[in-house]
């Protein structure tokens, strides 16, 4: 369970990359003044549409980029520090990735891979370093004798379970899982979603878990961050997000989750996603998400929201609970009832700002998008 020691803390973050294009120089703004917070126990579920920057963040906060801005592990600053004296705290934060190829280096063995940490940030002898191995292994329901084998003789599953091992094996208070069981199949996916849960509550693990895939990080979340264009547009306890939105674009995301049953899918009234993901060389003024809101209103390509306090918990950045309509803070859904429900009419004539046509989504968000 959660608790309300803060592990880790970013303020103000940002990431850019200079990038050429049509001959020009510029820059890729991929985060953009992040704010986040994550308490021990804790798991923060990071979502948004592909493109939307959370790799760059979780680069960003493992410091594996240059960012600016502050970053804080266990309330020390540690963004100044070089890689070299960054090096000591690595311990305390490990990520998981969406490829285990990536990560296990297929001329290792399991066993060596794993050692591997252990050998840079530990002065384990031999022995010691294969009795951690074999421990860890347990841990992640695998057998001691695999330390001997080769990341292909592993299926996915097994294969991202070794990542898990690898990535605990220093015993980090926080684990960054970076699109961790999205190439899993859905059995496979419970199977790590549950080791992971399972690893939370017995090495007293805190998770930043990234994923594309709302359903997931509904079940495993205790707090959800949803990311668009470079900023965190809206956060909030599990519940309140998947329960009432206060942000259009979250509202977007929750209504590209199918529902299973068709005639309830009919009965959703749906806000649906306009057009493209902007140009992060480029990006709007104003609330970034103006050119694709149904809601959109004059100041909102003007000036960008402020950070409201959501009631249920939680803050969301959009005009339409400060200068908008009589909203203050309830969830955006209600809007969708053509208005009626919340006097938005008043304000909101229904004619979108932007010409873009509408487009229904579904399905996987990172393929759809
Ligand atoms: N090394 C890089 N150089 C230039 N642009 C990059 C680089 N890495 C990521 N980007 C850009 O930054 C933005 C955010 O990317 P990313 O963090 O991978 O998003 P997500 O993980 O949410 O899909 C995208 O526009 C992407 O093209
Ligand atoms: S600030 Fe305006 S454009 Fe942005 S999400 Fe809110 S209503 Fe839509
Ligand atoms: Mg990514």
């Amino acid at each position: 369970m959660s608790t309300d020691k803060i592990v880790m803390q970013t303020e103000d973050l940002k990431v850019s990359f200079p990038v050429r294009r049509a001959g020009h120089s510029t820059t890729v703004q991929a985060v953009r003044g992040v704010d986040i917070t994550l308490r021990a126990g804790e798991t923060l579920g990071l979502v948004g549409e592909s493109g939307s920057g959370k790799s760059t963040l979780a680069r960003a906060l493992m410091r594996l980029i240059p960012s600016e801005g502050t970053v804080k592990l266990d309330g020390r600053d540690v963004s100044g520090l070089k890689p070299g004296a960054f090096r000591k705290e690595r311990k305390r934060i490990q990520m998981v990735f969406q490829d285990p190829y990536s990560s296990l280096n297929p001329s290792l063995t399991v066993g060596a891979s794993i050692a591997e940490p252990l050998k840079v940030h530990t002065k384990l002898s031999a022995a010691e370093r294969a009795e951690r191995i074999s421990e860890v292994l347990a841990l992640v329901g695998l057998n001691a004798d695999y330390a001997d084998r080769y990341p292909d003789e592993f299926s996915g599953g097994q294969r991202q379970r070794v990542a898990i091992a690898r990535a605990i094996v220093l015993n980090p208070e926080i684990l960054v899982c970076d699109e961790a069981v999205s190439a899993l199949d859905v059995s496979t996916q419970n199977q790590v979603i549950n080791l992971l849960e399972e690893l939370r509550d017995k090495i007293g693990l805190s998770y930043l878990f990234i994923s594309h895939d709302l359903a997931v990080v509904r079940h495993i979340s205790d707090y959800v961050a949803v990311m668009y264009l470079g900023e965190i547009v809206e956060e909030g306890p599990v519940d309140r997000i998947f329960g009432a939105a206060a942000h259009p674009y979250t509202q977007v995301l929750l209504n590209a989750v199918p529902v299973p049953d068709p005639v309830a899918q009919r009965a959703t009234t749906k806000l649906l996603l306009r057009g493209d993901i902007p140009d992060p060389t480029n990006p709007p003024s104003g609330c970034a998400f103006h050119q694709r809101c149904p809601f959109a209103m004059e100041i909102c390509a003007q000036k960008a929201p402020p950070k409201v306090e959501i009631p249920g918990g939680g803050v969301a950045k959009c005009h339409l609970h400060t200068s908008g309509p009589v909203l203050a803070g309830r969830a955006i859904s209600s809007l969708t009832e053509a208005g009626t429900e919340t006097g938005i009419g008043a304000a909101y004539d229904g004619t979108p700002k932007s010409t873009l046509p509408a487009v229904a989504v579904s399905g996987n968000l990172e393929s759809s998008l």
